[in-house]
């Protein structure tokens, strides 16, 4: 039985050139996407023949392997139509105001956001998240694809500051790839996860 699936992308993988190369994006969805949705279907069959055969020997091995293939599957999920080749420019509406509110202004959240993405140390990513207990935003970093985040944070904006996103194109310039990144942000997607995350978390957890 096959839970995940590799989604496709919104747009052709060159559509985002000049910002991130066609190769990167085509390797980064077909190979490094696709080997986290393959590997959160073994873990799953995994886990499921060690309950079936009571060995659980390999316990930790497997909850490890599930925190980091679904980690890294869900969070290309998000990546992929965070990006546009319509995108860049700045949020409107409702996530204006809450990032207004909450980080003093578009600009200083962007400053914020960039310094968090370049000081990822090793594989991670820096996320915007809606935390639903406090009901407000944050920016953090996760580590690795998983680690670093409590369980009460939605992403809403995930920008992957792993090797394999840009330095076929970048080699060692992260600050060049995130002031490029910038120009592709699918502001519309980041502020339907808003909404979306807003109405439905109110009372989640606590
Ligand atoms: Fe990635």
């Amino acid at each position: 039985m096959v839970d995940y699936v590799l989604p496709d992308l919104p747009y052709d993988y060159g559509a985002l050139e000049p910002s991130i190369s066609g190769e990167i994006m085509e390797l980064h969805h077909a190979r490094h996407h696709h080997a986290y949705v393959n590997g959160i279907n073994a873990a799953v069959e995994q886990l499921a023949e060690a309950r079936e055969k009571e060995a659980f020997g390999s316990l930790s091995t497997l909850e490890k392997n599930l925190a980091f293939h679904l980690g890294g599957h869900v969070n290309h999920s998000v990546f992929w139509p965070n990006m546009s080749p319509d995108g860049g420019d700045k949020p409107t509406g409702e996530l204006a105001q809450a990032i207004d509110e909450y980080f003093g202004g578009f600009d200083r959240f962007r400053a914020h956001f960039q310094a968090n993405a370049l000081g990822v140390q090793g594989s991670g990513w820096s996320v915007l998240t809606w935390d639903v207990v406090a009901q407000r935003p944050f920016i953090v970093q996760h580590f690795d694809h998983q680690g670093n985040v409590p369980i009460c944070m939605v992403p809403l904006l995930m920008l992957d500051m792993w090797e394999h996103t840009y330095y076929l194109q970048y080699r060692n310039d992260k600050a060049t790839f995130v002031e490029q990144w910038w120009h592709v942000v699918n502001w519309d997607d980041v502020q339907r996860r808003f909404e979306a995350a807003r109405a439905q978390t109110s009372g989640l957890i606590v």
